[in-house]
């Protein structure tokens, strides 16, 4: 029997008008509008389709989205400049660097400057240790999605073995702590593979709920995965894949597919989320989460 489709896309929307409701009622109570910037630095296709998604959202739960496009030349002194006034400004609750930034930009001294408070991503060292203190401030937006896709239907992870394919600061790392935290959508038993991992392939197919995030287009094919299993496929892979076109003729067409071979896989496991329409959806909706949740925790000093 094919799997069920995990509708991410759908959830999101769900979650969206309840955040929307939760900005209106904090609006009404402040007079505060909830601030997000975003600051994209370059010319990254991905990023931009990516940022012009995240723009809209803002836009339609009633969140101010305070866009900063910046050219690929920007140093690194330069775009410190701009977190730290963007930190000093008490009128922007969240603070978002699209990922990745241009060689030449020190990655990680920027999102260290990033105030803690605002740090909507919560790539902030501080914010890291607190995830996995299980304190939290802000969740990471790409694993908090997938646990309330967990959640919200009604997949058990307590005492079900998790395998997370992909050991990344965004996905990877931070899903393993959610996975592995105290309480409702944790107190999974983790394993973390990567691309060093022996016999990744037997790990994977003890899993009761794989979360595929390493990057590589249809990685994970039926033959890893238990059946049954719950499979969630992070993977936003652009290919380039022969079609047979109306007159019977090969072409190459652009599609794009995730780190999960979804024709194969779908016959195996019990759940399954599709690419597009999954996980993407959900990561932009905990963002907005997160802006509201960040602007309640400064309003509220
Ligand atoms: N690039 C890919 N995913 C992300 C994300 O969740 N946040 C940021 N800032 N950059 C990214």
């Amino acid at each position: 029997m094919a799997a069920q489709i995990l509708d991410g896309k759908g959830l999101a929307q769900k979650i969206r008008a309840e955040i929307k409701v939760d900005v209106e009622k904090f609006v009404k109570e402040t007079n505060i509008q909830p601030a997000l910037a975003v600051v994209l630095v370059g010319d990254n296709e991905a990023s931009k389709v990516y940022v012009r998604n995240k723009e809209k959202a803002c836009n339609e739960a009633g969140i101010k989205s305070l866009m900063y496009r910046l050219p690929a030349e920007t140093s690194s002194e330069e775009l410190l400049k701009l977190v730290r006034s963007l930190n000093d400004d008490a009128s922007v609750h969240g603070i978002l660097v699209q990922l990745p930034l241009p060689d030449g930009i020190d990655e990680q001294k920027i999102l260290d400057a990033i105030d803690p408070e605002k740090d909507v991503d919560s790539f902030h060292p501080e914010n890291v240790g607190l995830v996995s203190q299980g304190r939290p401030r802000f969740l990471p937006c790409t694993p908090y999605g997938i646990q309330q896709l967990l959640v919200r239907y009604n997949i058990e992870t307590k005492g079900k073995r998790a395998v997370v394919i992909g050991r990344s600061d965004i996905v990877g790392k931070p899903m393993g702590m959610l996975l592995l935290q105290k309480g409702l959508g944790g107190d999974a038993t983790v394993t973390i593979c990567h691309s060093r991992t022996s016999n990744l392939g037997e790990i994977a197919k003890q899993a009761d709920i794989l979360v595929a995030a390493i990057g590589k287009p249809e990685f994970v094919t039926a033959d890893m995965v238990k059946p049954g299993a719950v499979v969630v496929d992070v993977g936003m892979n652009k290919i380039k894949k022969e079609i047979v076109d109306e007159n019977g003729e090969k072409k190459l067409v652009d599609k794009l597919v995730g780190d999960v071979d979804f024709d194969s896989v779908k016959e195996v496991a019990g759940w399954i989320t599709p690419v597009p329409g999954g996980v993407g959806p959900l990561t932009v909706t905990m963002l907005l989460h997160n802006a509201l949740t960040g602007a309640k925790r400064q309003t509220a000093k």
